[in-house]
C-alpha cells in the first residue's frame, strides 16, 4: 500500500513525470485522494516517492527493451498493487506471472474489482508464502515454462528479506534455463557520517513498525561480485548519482555516495 500510494500521489503532484501509471490512482480508489493529501503535507516523503517512480520507470523501460529481444515471460515477484499487467502493451507478446502472499493477492483482487480493472488473459496468480514454499515450485504449478526466456521484476522486496534469502532466489532466477534478466532495488549500509540518517532511520522504524522490517543491505561491489557468480553476464546497476543524472538531468545539487539503487541483471 505505501508504495502504491507513493506511485499515486507522483501521478498528481509531479504529474507522472518519470513515471506514469494511468491506474495508480484508481486502484486505490477513495484512498488515494487522501494520500496526496497527506503528500502534500509532509514534502519529507519526496525523495522516496521519486526513488519509487525512477524503479518503476527502470523496470518497464528494460522490461521492454528485452521483449524486442525475445523475452516472452514476465514474472513480477513480491507484486503488491503493480499495475503493470493492467496498462502495458506487451500483453499480447507476454505470459504475465503475478507472485505474492495469498493475503496480499486476494486484497489485490477485490481492489481491482472495486476500481473495475479487468483481469487481462495473459496474467496468471501465483499465490506463494515463501515462508512455507518455494518459488521453483509455485511457478511450476501455475504452467511457468523456465525453458522460455523470461523477465524478472522484484520492486520494493529485497530490503525486507535476509541475504541469504536474496541470494537463494536470485541464484534460482540465474539458473533458469531459458535465459532471465532481473530488475530489483536494494539499499547500501548506511556511511558512519551519513547526512541522511535521520530519514533513513525513521523509514527503517516505519516499516518495522508495520512488521515488515529492512532485513539486508548490499556493498555494491560485492553485490556484482555475487551476481556474476551466480552466472549473471550483464549488470547495469544505478546509484543515487547515475540516477539523479539519467532522470533529473543531474539538477538536485550533490547526490549521496551511498542509498538507494536500482539494477538490472541479465544472463542473456
Ligand atoms: C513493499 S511491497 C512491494 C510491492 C510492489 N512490488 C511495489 O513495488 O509496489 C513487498 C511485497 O512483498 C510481498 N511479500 C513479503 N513477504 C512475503 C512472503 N513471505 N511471501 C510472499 N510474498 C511476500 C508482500 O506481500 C508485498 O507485496
Amino acid at each position: 500500500m505505501g508504495a502504491a500510494r507513493h506511485r499515486a500521489v507522483h501521478q498528481v503532484l509531479e504529474r507522472g513525470r518519470i513515471f506514469s501509471d494511468p491506474l495508480a490512482l484508481r486502484i486505490l480508489g477513495a484512498d488515494a485522494e487522501t494520500a496526496v493529501r497527506d503528500a502534500e503535507r509532509d514534502p519529507s516523503r519526496r525523495p522516496l516517492r521519486l526513488f519509487i517512480a525512477v524503479r518503476s520507470r527502470f523496470a518497464e523501460d528494460a522490461l521492454a527493451a528485452a521483449v524486442a529481444r525475445g523475452v516472452r515471460q514476465l514474472v513480477v515477484l513480491g507484486a503488491g498493487l503493480d499495475t503493470c499487467a493492467y496498462r502495458t502493451s506487451l500483453g499480447e507478446r507476454l505470459r504475465i506471472f503475478e507472485v505474492d502472499q495469498p493475503a496480499t493477492q486476494a486484497w489485490k483482487r477485490r481492489l481491482l474489482a472495486d476500481a473495475e480493472i479487468p483481469m487481462p488473459p495473459a496474467l496468471t496468480f501465483v499465490p506463494v508464502d515463501f515462508e512455507r514454499e518455494t518459488l521453483a515450485g509455485a511457478l511450476a504449478g501455475a504452467g511457468f515454462d523456465a525453458a522460455q526466456p523470461t523477465f524478472f521484476t522484484w520492486l520494493g522486496v529485497v530490503p525486507y528479506l535476509t541475504e541469504q534469502a536474496v541470494l537463494s532466489t536470485l541464484g534460482f532466477i540465474a539458473g533458469l534455463s531459458g535465459g532471465t534478466h532481473v530488475v530489483f532495488d536494494y539499499a547500501n549500509p548506511p556511511a558512519e557520517s551519513d547526512p541522511h540518517a535521520a530519514g533513513r532511520e525513521a523509514l527503517a522504524a516505519r516499516v518495522a513498525a508495520a512488521g515488515e522490517a529492512f532485513r539486508s543491505d548490499f556493498e555494491t561491489d560485492a553485490l556484482h561480485a555475487r551476481l556474476a557468480a551466480l552466472g549473471f553476464r550483464e549488470i547495469e546497476d544505478l546509484g543515487p548519482a547515475a540516477i539523479l543524472e539519467r532522470y533529473f538531468a543531474g539538477k538536485g545539487g550533490r547526490p549521496p555516495e551511498r542509498g538507494g539503487h536500482i539494477v538490472r541483471a541479465a544472463t542473456i
